[in-house]
């Protein structure tokens, strides 16, 4: 029988019940005050305060959240978890003046990534992944998407899938895996990007689409995602055009990385073909914000990324929600601009940096998030029926999150009704 628990005395339970928020509506928590949860198996049952749950369930093993905030579980939609070694010495490059796209465009960038995790065995991409991921499950992330995009030839792209869906199966965070093959124009093809762009068409995509479909048991029901990295240097918007338009023929759902350095029109693309999300948004034109304001597509911001790269621009969140978006944030973990695996520190950045309130902050990395995977009805808020991915923190205001930065208020997780207690 499935063990029947109640989190109870939280001092404000965040529920976010309800539709991701769209627009100007961002920042609805939804808290009840001296909140309570029923926990049966890996679901929520019930959600109301402390006296109605802790009454109509006496049976009930309790868990007592001892006055703290009780919230759902992070959700990180854009993540390059999967690779192998790092770039600590390009950092130090561009903290002495080269630019993110000079060292790319010089051989180095993501495709030193690709050299050292094309050699990796899968054995070495899991137990580096593993690492990271149970430092972001430490920080409260319960669900992460995770794409691959570092082996940029088919075998090691499925490689990366093969890891990702390992690791979903072992560790207590769920996966959403994407096949990022449009990651970056790999060496071969360094004079024939069309050439590239025809091969992730005509052999790459049907092999994942092939690989994916002889899985025995898949452990997530849906395709992987695809994604295409469409800036300057990477896909131009006719070539991102191509490998997604062949993409959903195949029967993948989309995102695509747009607007990071330069505004090529990827953000409207999405919208046409219906993406579940276009992310990064940071040089995005009026037109294309528009575009989004009135489109399911989720507007995805990473933050983390011109922090990384101490870079002073940022997503004009404030203009996204003007016109409707549904905003989230994500912290684009990956070896090259953005080693983070906390979401804590993304809201902490989205506060300051896109001017949201700790409450916009809190949807856009819960429901929102959960939205840019397509996952919004299983995962991103407390409410009857969804996964019981809960968070205790060690604060009694919300407002903490995001006002401070640079450590972890996590107090305990629970993953799938699960108790993991991390903190003091
Ligand atoms: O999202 N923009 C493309 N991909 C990553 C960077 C990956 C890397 O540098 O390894 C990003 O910023
Ligand atoms: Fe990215």
């Amino acid at each position: 029988m499935n063990v029947e628990r109640i989190v109870h005395n939280a001092s404000q339970l965040l529920t976010l019940a309800g539709p991701p928020q769209r627009g100007e509506r961002l920042g609805e928590l939804n808290i009840i005050e001296d909140g309570a949860l029923l926990i049966v198996g890996e679901r929520i049952a019930a959600v109301g305060t402390s006296a109605e749950l802790l009454a109509a369930y006496p049976a009930a093993e309790r868990l007592d959240a001892g006055g703290r905030v009780v919230m759902p579980g992070l959700v990180d939609p854009h993540t390059h978890a999967v690779w192998a070694g790092d770039r600590a010495a390009e950092f130090e490059m561009r903290l002495q003046g080269k630019s993110y796209l000079e060292i790319m465009q010089a051989g180095g960038g993501i495709v030193s990534t690709v050299r050292q995790t094309r050699t990796a065995s899968l054995e070495q991409l899991i137990a580096e992944t593993r690492s990271r991921l149970r430092r972001m499950f430490a920080h409260g992330t319960t669900t992460a998407e995770v794409k691959s995009g570092y082996g940029l030839e088919t075998e090691t792209e499925i490689k990366m899938l093969q890891a990702i869906l390992e690791l979903t199966c072992e560790e207590p965070l769920d996966l959403a895996p994407t096949f990022l093959g449009a990651h970056a124009i790999p060496p071969e093809f360094k004079d024939d990007p069309q050439g590239y762009t025809d091969m992730v068409c005509e052999q790459m995509l049907p092999a994942v689409r092939a690989w994916w479909g002889q899985l025995p048991d898949p452990p997530i029901p849906d395709p992987p995602f695809v994604d295409v990295f469409c800036e300057t240097g990477a896909f131009t918007l006719a070539q991102s055009r191509q490998i997604l338009e062949t993409a959903r023929d195949l029967g993948f759902p989309l995102k695509i990385h747009a607007d990071e350095f330069d505004n090529l029109g990827g953000a409207a693309l999405a919208v046409e073909l219906d993406a579940a999300s276009a992310d990064h948004l940071v040089v995005t034109s009026t037109p294309d914000i528009a575009a989004l304001g009135t489109s399911n597509t989720v507007a995805v911001s990473l933050p983390c990324t011109p922090f990384g790269l101490a870079e002073g621009h940022y997503t004009p969140a404030k203009d996204l929600l003007a016109v409707g978006a549904i905003l989230a944030i994500a912290t684009d973990l990956n070896p090259g601009t953005a080693w983070c695996e906390s979401m804590q520190f993304a809201i902490a950045l989205a506060c300051r940096y896109l001017r949201l309130t700790p409450a916009q902050a809190i949807v856009a990395a819960t429901i929102n998030a959960a939205a840019a995977i397509r996952r919004e009805d299983q995962i991103g808020s407390l409410e009857p029926g969804k996964l019981a991915d809960v968070l205790i923190l060690d604060v009694s205001d919300y407002r903490h999150l995001g006002y401070r930065f640079g450590g972890n208020l996590v107090h305990t997780v629970i993953k799938r009704g699960r108790v993991y207690p991390l903190g003091g």
